[in-house]
C-alpha cells in the first residue's frame, strides 16, 4: 500500500502520525526509506521502547535517516579561483543538510583520508604542470608508501587550469589518479576546466552534490541491537519461528554483548 494511501484503520498509528509520517518521508530516497525500515526495526526490539513515549515521527526519522556519511572538499589554490569553487560547492553542500569540512589542501591531515567516506579535490595546475604551494605536500603524500588504501572513499575531482600550457590541468588529472590507484571509486568523472571555468563548475557542482546525495545515506548504516533485547523478539513481537521476520543481513558481528547487524532492505 503507498503511503498516500494509507488510513489509521489500516495501521496502528492515528491520523496525526499518518500525516506527520507522511510529511517526514516525502523527500526520502528509496535506499533511505529502507534504511529507516531497519533502523526502527531495531529501535522497537529495545527493552526502552516497551515502555517509551513515543517521540515525535519527525525526529525519529530525522534522527535515523542521518547520513552515513560526511563530505571533505579540499583546495589546492595558487591564487584563489580553486578556492573559489570550493567555497561554493561548501555552501551548496550546507543548503542541501550535507555534513561537509572545508579545508586548505596544506590544513589537511593526510592521515585522515583512511577515515572519509565522501572526499572533493579542486585544484588548478601552477607552474608547467605543478601543484600550487599549498598543495605540494598533499601530492607528494598521495604518490608515496605512506598513502593508506582508500577502497571505502568515493570521491570527485575538478581540475583548474590553462589550455595553452602544455601540462593542462595536470595536477587534477595527479590527484584523480592517485586516489584511484589508492582504490577510491570516482563518484563522478573528472572535469578539467580551461580558463572560463565558470558554467562547467557550476554544472559541475550539482552533478557532484547529486551523486553525493545519492551515495551518502544511501549506504547499509549500523543498528545496535542489545543482545537481551534480541532474546525478547518473541514475546514482543507478532513475529516468531514459524512466522520468523525475513530481513537480507549484510553483516553480522559480535562484540561485548551487541550483535552489530549492517540493515539493508527488509523484505516483509
Ligand atoms: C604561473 C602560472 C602557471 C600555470 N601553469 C599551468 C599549467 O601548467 N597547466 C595548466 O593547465 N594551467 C596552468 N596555469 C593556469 C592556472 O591553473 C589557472 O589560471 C587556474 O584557474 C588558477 O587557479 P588558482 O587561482 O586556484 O590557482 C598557470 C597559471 C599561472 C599564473
Amino acid at each position: 500500500m503507498l503511503l498516500k494511501e494509507l488510513s489509521a484503520l489500516a495501521s496502528p498509528l492515528n491520523d496525526q502520525q499518518i500525516g506527520q509520517l507522511q510529511k517526514t518521508v516525502a523527500d526520502l530516497s528509496p535506499q533511505q526509506l529502507a534504511w529507516i525500515s531497519g533502523y526502527f526495526w531495531g529501535l522497537s526490539q529495545t527493552p526502552a521502547a516497551a515502555g517509551a513515549t513515543p517521540q515525535p515521527l519527525a525526529a525519529a526519522v530525522a534522527t535515523a535517516a542521518k547520513p552515513a556519511g560526511k563530505l571533505t572538499i579540499i583546495y589546492a589554490s595558487q591564487t584563489g579561483n580553486a578556492k573559489g569553487v570550493a567555497k561554493s560547492l561548501e555552501a551548496a553542500a550546507q543548503a542541501d543538510g550535507i555534513e561537509v569540512s572545508l579545508y586548505s589542501a596544506d590544513d589537511y591531515k593526510p592521515r585522515d583520508l583512511a577515515k572519509e567516506t565522501h572526499l572533493v579535490i579542486v585544484a588548478s595546475t601552477n607552474g608547467e604542470g605543478e601543484p600550487p604551494d599549498n598543495a605540494i605536500s598533499l601530492h607528494e603524500f598521495l604518490q608515496s608508501k605512506k598513502a593508506p588504501k582508500l577502497h571505502k572513499l568515493q570521491y570527485a575531482v575538478l581540475g583548474l587550469g590553462d589550455s595553452s600550457y602544455e601540462f593542462f590541468c595536470q595536477t587534477g588529472k595527479d590527484f584523480d589518479t592517485f586516489l584511484s590507484k589508492l582504490g577510491a571509486k570516482a563518484i563522478t568523472p573528472r572535469i578539467d576546466c580551461d580558463v572560463d571555468y565558470e558554467g562547467d563548475a557550476e554544472r559541475w557542482r550539482s552533478d557532484v552534490l547529486g551523486k553525493v546525495k545519492e551515495t551518502i545515506g544511501g549506504g547499509a548504516s549500523e543498528v545496535v541491537v542489545p543482545l537481551h533485547a534480541a532474546s525478547t523478539v518473541g514475546a514482543a513481537s507478532a513475529y516468531s519461528k514459524q512466522n520468523p521476520y525475513t530481513a537480507d543481513l549484510v553483516t553480522n558481528r559480535k562484540s561485548r554483548g551487541v550483535i552489530r547487524a549492517k540493515t539493508c532492505a527488509i523484505s516483509k
